[in-house]
């Protein structure tokens, strides 16, 4: 089995699977029973300021898209940061991280935004011998409104001067969990790179409402017939995530800042692709509070198994692996070519190839006799959508057409080099080829 053991920011956890800060991580018993399970580390469920605890809905706080199956793809939730006392919260962490040396157990903070509410809790996280600090400036929902969460992330200004307070006034690594709601996530990332931050974390969930009910036109999940926008997280958000990830990783300028990778993590697939990327841990809320914690021990055989058939030996052997291979469309190779192939012993002839190539597309697949489904070259642009509506896994592929071998469909001889567009006769601003 191989060594699934994680060292990120000096911080050692067994593997690179963390709890979000979520429900899930809200209180001792949940945390304590998380690492019996397996998990490598938690990011505790978010500390607010001394005082009255926060004040969640009494009604429902989350609502969901679902698959036709019924499988949740994605969860929104109205609920605040934690709504525990900060005393208890401490005690708990304390208690936690000394019976759990081995684990990963950041805490993560939201106060506001000034600089003495940053000073009076840091110490006082800083005794419970945590391992760290995650600073809370995504989450865009009730405490967004009270200036903090998503509407200090989304000021980078705001974002450079909290994060240099608290490495003024905090010893251990702290990392910056960012808000997916901004244009350019790079400049954000940027601000944390430049207060200090060891690293940042991503996404918090997503400006969000799920669903309108058309019996009382609530938006839902509905409060006495009222409803406000929530935070979209799960499965559904993970392209997103991974973006803006991947911005990060391959920024000139903040180019090997490290990153925690969060957003719709599920199997031990989605945490590689996220470690691919560039994320040094993933960290995971929807699908343990889908599936349990025990979801945790399918994540982890799956990535051991997986790094044995690939010989890597450690998790640093595939960390960001994919990073050089992000690049912007006028970089892309136009001189590879290719065509879609039916496998016509798999194929159930449904039509759904046809359906959406001949109606949305470009009117490249065939109807034979007997519905049989073919590929007609001389039309097919390699869109891909025939592939991505087939309902059988890998009946229809691409193939690249040899260099050397005629495109029916342009009439020209595919060619060997690479060639983009920065060099495309076509482009106004073509440049010489280098
Ligand atoms: C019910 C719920 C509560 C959450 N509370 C917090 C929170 O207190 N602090 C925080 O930083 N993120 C919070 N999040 C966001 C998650 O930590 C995570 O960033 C997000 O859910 C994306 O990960 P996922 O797709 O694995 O769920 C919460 C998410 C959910 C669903
Ligand atoms: S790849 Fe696109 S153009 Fe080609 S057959 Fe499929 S849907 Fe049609
Ligand atoms: S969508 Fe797939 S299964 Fe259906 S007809 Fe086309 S190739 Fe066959």
């Amino acid at each position: 089995m191989a060594d699934l053991k994680t060292n990120f920011l000096g911080i050692e956890s067994p593997n690179p699977f963390w709890l979000a800060s979520a429900p899930p991580t809200d209180k001792e018993y949940n945390v304590r029973r998380a690492f019996e399970a397996g998990w490598g580390g938690v990011v505790w469920k978010t500390l607010g300021a001394e005082g009255p605890p926060i004040v969640n809905v009494n009604g429902p706080r989350y609502g969901a898209i679902h698959g036709a199956d019924r499988r949740l793809l994605g969860l929104n939730n109205i609920e605040l940061i934690t709504d525990r006392p900060l005393e208890i919260n401490l005690e708990e962490i304390a208690r936690v991280k000394a019976d759990y040396p081995d684990r990963a157990v950041i805490v993560s903070i939201m106060v506001p935004c000034e600089e003495a509410a940053w000073k009076a809790i840091l110490p006082r996280v800083a005794e419970t011998g945590a391992d760290g600090i995650e600073l809370n400036f995504g989450c865009p929902h009730g405490m967004s409104e009270r200036g903090m969460g998503s509407a200090v992330g989304q000021v980078p200004e705001y974002i450079e001067m909290v994060t240099r307070w608290c490495k003024t006034h905090y010893d251990k690594p702290v990392i910056v969990k960012l808000t997916p709601n901004i244009t350019d996530i790079r400049h954000p990332a940027r601000a944390a790179k430049n207060g200090g931050a060891d690293a940042v974390s991503l996404i918090n969930t997503i400006s969000s409402i799920t669903s309108v009910n058309l019996d009382n036109f609530s938006p839902e999940p509905s409060i006495d017939g009222k409803g406000s926008h929530g935070g979209y997280c799960g499965p559904a958000v993970k392209p997103i995530a991974m973006n803006m990830v991947a911005e990060i990783a391959r920024d000139p300028e903040t180019r090997g800042l490290p990153i925690s990778g969060i957003g719709g993590v599920t199997t031990w697939r989605d945490a590689a692709e996220f470690m691919a990327l560039g994320c040094g841990t993933v960290q995971v809320c929807t699908a343990a509070m889908t599936y349990g914690f025990r979801v945790v021990q399918e994540m982890a055989s799956g990535l051991s198994q997986w790094m044995d058939e690939k010989g890597y030996t450690s998790v640093d052997a595939f960390i960001g692996r994919a990073v050089p291979n992000v690049t912007d469309w006028q970089y892309l190779n136009l001189n590879y070519v290719a065509k879609a192939r039916i496998d016509q012993e798999a194929c159930i002839k449904c039509g759904r190839c046809y359906a959406a190539c001949e109606d949305t597309s470009h009117q490249a697949i065939w109807m034979k006799e007997g519905r049989v489904f073919e590929v007609n070259d001389a039309e097919c642009v390699a869109c891909n959508l025939c592939v991505d509506v087939c309902p059988v896994e890998a009946c229809i592929t691409m193939e690249r057409l040899q260099p050397g071998t005629t495109d029916p469909r342009t009439g020209r001889v595919v060619q060997e080099e690479y060639a983009s567009w920065t060099t495309h006769p076509n482009n106004p601003m073509a440049r010489a080829a280098e």
